[in-house]
């Protein structure tokens, strides 16, 4: 790895990405030199659109990204004051996510490396929010204890290297964010949920209503969110049966609570048990207030430094699909213009 990096570095200095983003509701692109410092990180959100049908609707969402990806790309590429000669190589997310707003930020990549014969590198969506955590600490390296939550995914990970994961646990069911996500729509509280849940939940007493922790008996590493979610809607038809008013900041602070305890617990004792020192955490999910603060505490306790992304870079953006597809571009990860979405993509899979 590092002998890559020596040798790229005899012959050039600098290495410039283009990194492009559009997996699910986000068009995004992104320059980065040298993996780590973010040259411009341009994101054009879909959620006031998909706000109106109260969840992201695939068709609108390609349709979407092809309105906005060459716009994306270019002003990506003005804020850093680069031209298209300046790179080195193009990143794209190829998976997992929605097969059509993937295959928008795949074809965009491929033109762009054809026309300008630059290579191109697919980066698996995960494998960026992971790296998410290297833009911001220069000195974070692997060996580390990584929580990936997002919308689609919550795995417990060591990351033995760049782009090399062991899977401790993941979730039997429900991804955390599509707990949130559930949860503030059986609250009213609408779509984009989980940002919405964090807010109401301010004020709120994380201790007024116990829900269950989703216990899972065979892997004291893996998760489970469809009790917890279904104890609170459970909760919520009970008290409208019985003309109970809910009270919304004490349901969401409690909901919450039980989610942060699930996975503190479970990513605490894998640092413990495996001696890690360094635990991070990626994901739109990493960007709850609540969670960051009980992981922090955690962290505290254990004496284990704790490494979580600035909220903008925990949600989609390319500015970690740029960082991921640096060190894929290092380790010599080349694809050629056979490169597809893969909406089903595994953590680990090429
Ligand atoms: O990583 P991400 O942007 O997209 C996926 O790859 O899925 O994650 C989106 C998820 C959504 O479920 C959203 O509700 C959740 O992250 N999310 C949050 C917060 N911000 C975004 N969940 C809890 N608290 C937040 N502040
Ligand atoms: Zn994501």
């Amino acid at each position: 790895m590092i002998d890559l990096q020596r040798n790229f570095e005899m012959e050039k200095k600098d290495i410039t990405i283009l990194g492009i983003e559009s997996s699910c509701d986000e068009t995004a692109a992104a320059v980065v030199r040298n993996g780590r410092e973010v040259l411009s990180n341009i994101i054009s959100s879909q959620i006031e659109i998909h706000t109106v049908y109260g969840g992201v609707v695939p068709e609108i969402a390609s349709r979407k990204h092809l309105e906005k990806i060459d716009d994306v790309v270019r002003m990506a590429l003005e804020e850093a004051h680069c031209t298209y000669e300046d790179l080195d190589a193009i990143a794209v997310t190829y998976g997992p996510g929605l097969v059509g707003a993937l295959l928008v930020g795949v074809a965009e990549a491929k033109a762009l490396a054809f026309s300008l014969n630059k290579p191109l590198v697919g980066v698996h969506h995960i494998e960026g929010h992971v790296s998410a955590n290297y833009i911001e600490n220069k000195d974070l390296e692997p060996p580390f204890a990584c929580l990936i939550v997002s919308g689609g995914h919550t795995h417990l990970v060591v990351v033995e290297d760049y782009g090399k994961f062991e899977i401790a646990g993941r979730s039997r069911d429900d991804a955390a964010g599509e707990a949130f996500d559930k949860v503030a729509r059986a609250v009213g509280l609408g779509y984009p949920g989980g940002p919405k849940v964090d807010k109401a939940s301010k004020g709120g007493n994380p201790a007024a209503i116990q829900f269950p922790r989703g216990i899972v008996a065979d892997n004291p590493y893996d998760f489970s969110f469809s009790g917890i979610k279904s104890a609170v809607l459970n909760y919520i038809n009970k008290a409208r049966m019985t003309g109970e008013e809910i009270n919304i900041p004490d349901l969401c602070a409690s909901f919450q609570e039980a989610v942060a305890d699930s996975l503190v617990s479970r990513a605490i004792n894998l640092c413990r048990e495996r001696g890690f020192r360094k635990l991070a955490i990626a994901g739109g999910v990493a960007s709850n207030s609540r969670i960051r603060a009980r992981m922090q505490e955690a962290c505290d306790e254990h004496h284990i430094t704790f490494y979580r992304p600035s909220p903008i870079l925990c949600t989609d953006n390319a500015a970690m699909i740029g960082c991921a597809g640096y060190y894929e571009f290092l380790r010599g990860r080349r694809d050629g213009y056979e490169l597809n979405a893969c909406p089903n993509l595994k953590l680990g899979e090429r």
